[in-house]
């Protein structure tokens, strides 16, 4: 087991009817507020109106039009502007993961004199953030418990990870009945997201009982309570546990002591999105059972037959090569029966830019380095595997 150093300080604030307790909640952090949200689902579900209602005695500065896989320009700038201008006290991100990760970038660029970008390309370290509170209304990614938040750069096709310990929400409000709203596409994606999240901490050269435990319980959960979701979108109970799962997916809690695993679908699919725009989650489904077969052999099986028998129930006395293809199979059929495109043709994405974006994620993510080294030549195949 390795050693670690763990800290998650945010407030989780979760159920029904939960946004009540708002106004208590910023009025720690002063008047001024920064509401950030996206392109409008908040208003069509009440939130927005709700936000407002509830904080009628603050003074709230608005950025709204925040796009999925979040942009710098003019995103992040716009509201570190904003938050100089107005001398915001606190960010309230009001919507998905992608909301949140923008606001995370605002934080660290209000409390910085020069590009934010020198923050977010770890140029520089940053010293601090503004708080942020968010209501997160999307399953997905974990940010409303997580420290980091992904950042694109349309003219050079970078999306970037940025992770610094400033960036921890102070409070995150979890209302499940807010993602009844969430479209079967998003919320595919959503499962799909947390899904490899785990697998990215699962798939590792040393880990314990107990990590592969919670591994193997959050996929069956994400499996099951994900697709009650798609069939039955207010189902609360569902919606509850896969929410919670989500959370849980993303800040590292899921294998303390294990050993690095690079996160390399991560790593390949941040490319995609970069280059391409597509829905991060859609992404990752399509990636990840051809990364598996990639570098599946004798060295990686076991952690293959662990997986096959754990979490998909497959019969532990065949051949140990066909459990883990079987498993490998069983990811592939699950993706695709909650309605994933499972090809890169099916999302846009052909042959003609395969080539520059191996060498962009060889150059950029380390991956050589990743549980099951991927030099870019192995990064092709996995994209040629997947079209
Ligand atoms: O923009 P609005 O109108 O709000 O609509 C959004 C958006 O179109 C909609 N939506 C959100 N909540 C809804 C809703 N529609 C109806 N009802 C609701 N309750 O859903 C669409 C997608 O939203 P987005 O925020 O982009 O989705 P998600 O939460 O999956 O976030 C994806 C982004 O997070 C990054 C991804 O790369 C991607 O950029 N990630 C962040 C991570 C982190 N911070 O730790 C880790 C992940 O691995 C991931 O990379
Ligand atoms: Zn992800």
């Amino acid at each position: 087991m390795q050693n670690f150093d763990y800290q998650t300080p945010t407030r989780l604030i979760f159920g029904k009817g939960v946004v009540e307790k708002l106004p208590a909640v910023m009025a720690q952090f002063g008047k001024k507020i920064l509401l950030t949200y996206g392109g409008g689902s908040i208003k069509k579900i009440g939130l927005y109106q709700k936000v407002k209602g509830l904080l009628k005695d603050a003074e709230i500065v608005e950025l709204s039009g925040i796009q999925p896989n979040p942009k710098y320009n003019p995103s992040v700038l716009d509201g570190v502007r904003l938050c100089k201008e107005h001398k915001i006290d606190v960010i309230l991100s009001v919507g998905g993961g992608s909301v949140l990760d923008c606001s995370k970038a605002i934080a660290a660029g209000a409390c910085y004199d020069g590009d934010p970008w020198d923050l977010i390309s770890y140029k520089v370290k940053a010293k601090a953030a503004l708080p942020i509170v968010d209501i997160i209304t999307l399953a997905a990614t974990g940010s409303e418990y997580d420290c980091g938040g992904v950042i694109s750069r349309t003219e050079t096709n970078d999306k970037i990870g940025y992770m610094d310990p400033v960036l921890y929400p102070a409070v995150s409000f979890l209302d499940p009945e807010y993602t009844f709203t969430v479209s079967k596409k998003q919320t595919a994606a959503g499962i799909a997201d947390a899904m490899n999240h785990t697998m990215e901490q699962y798939f590792v050269e040393d880990s314990t009982l107990l990590n592969d435990g919670f591994c193997e319980s959050m996929l069956k959960s994400l499996m099951e309570n994900g697709r009650k979701c798609i069939e039955n979108p207010t189902d609360y109970t569902a919606r509850a546990e896969m929410m919670l799962a989500c959370t849980y997916g993303c800040n590292g809690i899921l294998s303390l002591g294990n050993s690095p695993s690079g996160w390399p679908c991560h790593g390949i699919e941040h490319a995609l999105s970069a280059y391409y725009d597509i829905t991060h989650g859609e992404g990752l489904a399509i990636i990840t059972p051809r990364w598996m077969r990639h570098i599946l052999n004798e060295h990686t099986l076991p952690r293959f037959v662990k997986y096959g028998i754990n979490v998909f129930g497959i019969d532990a006395s065949l051949d140990k090569m066909t459990i883990a293809n079987k498993a490998i199979d069983a990811t592939y059929a699950f993706f695709e029966s909650i309605g994933i495109p499972m090809h890169l043709r099916e999302v846009g994405i052909d042959e003609s830019r395969i080539d520059e974006m191996a060498h962009h994620i060889a150059v950029n993510e380390g991956l050589e380095h990743a549980y099951a080294p991927l030099n870019e030549q192995d990064i092709k195949q996995i994209l040629i595997d997947s079209l």
